[in-house]
């Protein structure tokens, strides 16, 4: 679904920079202590390993700042979001920054979150209260930090390798569908949008 998506904005956007985490490949460190403390000192005053750690995150923190749009892959690990996602948050969550101040510095900047899982937890689903990927990446990166979040949710994904979910592939298969679907709209009209403020 990410590729879809990145495919259809490459389309309308030839000339421009697409930034790849690949997350599970190349993880971005658990935040530390140095790295932590760091965000609530003078930065004159940080420690050689405070100064270091600190640097990391601000280049996350400056990727993200600078994005024009931001397409987010959060598969549900039980129940919630992957470590390596939540160590990326983790970086770029700063208190004064990119939260807790009345103009976040990423504030308003659009983020499409596929949020693929294998089973269902939509509305009216025995499962539903146990869904604390949206509503997670909602609280943190929505009402916090201000992005302006979409989802795209593929769901029931383990239908064709469940054999107890074998009733729920016709689902799941509508699901994927229209994910994908939804995937390459979503990009095109982003991208429209984003051409459409800049002129
Ligand atoms: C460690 C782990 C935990 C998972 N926990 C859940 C879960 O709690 N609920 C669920 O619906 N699916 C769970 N799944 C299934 C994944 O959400 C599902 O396979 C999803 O489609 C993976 O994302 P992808 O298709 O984008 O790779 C889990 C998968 C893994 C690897």
């Amino acid at each position: 679904m990410t590729d879809a998506f990145r495919k259809a904005w490459e389309e309308q956007h030839p000339e421009g920079t697409v930034i790849y985490h690949d997350l599970t490949a190349n993880p971005v460190p658990h935040i530390s202590a140095a790295a932590h403390t760091a965000g609530f000192a003078d930065p004159a005053t940080h420690t050689p390993e405070q100064a270091t750690a600190f640097a990391e995150r601000v280049k996350l923190i400056e990727e993200l700042e600078q994005a024009d749009a931001v397409l987010i892959g959060a598969p549900m690990y039980n129940y919630s979001i992957p470590s390596t996602l939540k160590a990326w948050l983790d970086n770029v969550i700063l208190m004064g920054r990119t939260i807790g101040v009345d103009a976040p510095s990423a504030k308003g900047t659009p983020a499409t979150v596929v949020a693929s899982r294998g089973g269902s937890y939509a509305p009216g689903t025995p499962r539903e209260g146990y869904e604390y990927v949206q509503n997670y990446l909602q609280a943190v990166l929505g009402d916090a930090a201000g992005l302006e979040l979409e989802f795209i949710v593929p769901e029931l994904t383990m239908a064709p390798h469940n054999p107890a979910m074998s009733d729920l592939v016709p689902l799941y298969e509508a699901s994927r569908d229209k994910a994908h679907a939804d995937a390459t709209v979503k990009a095109k009209e982003l991208a429209e949008r984003l051409a459409s403020n800049a002129a």
